[in-house]
C-alpha cells in the first residue's frame, strides 16, 4: 500500500517537472481522482458553488451569483478539451470557451488566463461523473507571483445534495479555507451553451460562405436551466 502511494506521488511530481520545468511546487500538491475517466467527464455540467482566495474574484461572484452553465467538449485525440461558458452579460447571451491541456496525469489539466498572465493548474479532485465534480485550480499570476486557489463544485443539475455539499465543504477546509466563504450559486441564468462545432478552428480559411456557416449553429435552448 505504501509502495503504490509513493509511486502515485512520484508519477505526479515527474508531470509537474515535465509541465511547468522550473516552476516551483505548491506545498502540498493534490492528488486527481484515481483511475479518471475524461470522456466520463465531458458534457453538461453547472457551476453551483465556488470559493476563492482572489478577493476580487470573490467580489465579482457575490454581486452575480448566476448559475453558469457549462458545456465540456473533447475530440479524441487532442491532448485538450473545451470548456464552453455562457452567460447574459448587457442583457444578451455571450459565450466564452476556455481550453484546458491534458496532462500527464489523468485529471489535472492547465489553462493560461492571457488577461491576467496568469498560469492555472486544475485537478479534479473527486466527481462521480453523474452527478458532482469537485475541481480545485491553482493559479499563479505570472507577473507578481500571486497564487491563488479556488475550488467549484460542478454538478449535473441545477441542485446539489447535502452529501455532496458537505463533500465539497470538507474539501474547501482542507484547503485553509472557510466554508461559510462559499458562494452558492443560485441565480437562474437565460442562455445555455452550445456545443462546439467539431472541426479545428485552426484549418487554412476554407472559403465556405458565412452565411451557411451560421445555419449551423442550434438554437440556444433555455428550457433546461
Ligand atoms: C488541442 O490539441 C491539439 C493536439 O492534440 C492541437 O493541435 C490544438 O492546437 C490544441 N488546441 C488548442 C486550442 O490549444
Ligand atoms: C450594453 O448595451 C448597450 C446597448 O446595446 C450598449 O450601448 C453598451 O455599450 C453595452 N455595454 C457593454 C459593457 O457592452
Amino acid at each position: 500500500m505504501q509502495k503504490a502511494v509513493s509511486l502515485v506521488s512520484l508519477l505526479v511530481l515527474g508531470s509537474v517537472w515535465t509541465l511547468e520545468g522550473v516552476h516551483t511546487l505548491p506545498e502540498t500538491l493534490p492528488l486527481p481522482q484515481e483511475d479518471f475517466h475524461l470522456d466520463q467527464f465531458m458534457g453538461r455540467w453547472f457551476e453551483v458553488a465556488v470559493v476563492s482566495t482572489c478577493p476580487h474574484y470573490m467580489q465579482r461572484k457575490r454581486g452575480n451569483p448566476v448559475i453558469v452553465a457549462l458545456q465540456l467538449q473533447h475530440v479524441a485525440p487532442q491532448v485538450n478539451f473545451t470548456m464552453t461558458a455562457a452567460s447574459v452579460r448587457n442583457g444578451s447571451c455571450q459565450q466564452t470557451s476556455t481550453v484546458y491541456d491534458l496532462t500527464d496525469t489523468p485529471g489535472r489539466f492547465f489553462h493560461r488566463i492571457l488577461r491576467f498572465d496568469a498560469d492555472v493548474d486544475s485537478f479534479m479532485v473527486e466527481t462521480n461523473y453523474d452527478e458532482f465534480a469537485l475541481m480545485l485550480l491553482l493559479s499563479t499570476e505570472k507577473p507578481s507571483g500571486t497564487k491563488t486557489t479556488s475550488i467549484k463544485l460542478y454538478s449535473r443539475t441545477v441542485d446539489v445534495t447535502p452529501a455532496v455539499l458537505l463533500n465539497y465543504k470538507t474539501l474547501v477546509r482542507q484547503h485553509g479555507m472557510s466554508d461559510e466563504a462559499v458562494i452558492m450559486n443560485h441565480k437562474k441564468d437565460e442562455c445555455a451553451p452550445r456545443e462546439l462545432e467539431t472541426e479545428p478552428t485552426t484549418q487554412p480559411q476554407i472559403s465556405a460562405p458565412k452565411k451557411s456557416k451560421r445555419n449551423v449553429v442550434p438554437p440556444v435552448d433555455s428550457h433546461n436551466i
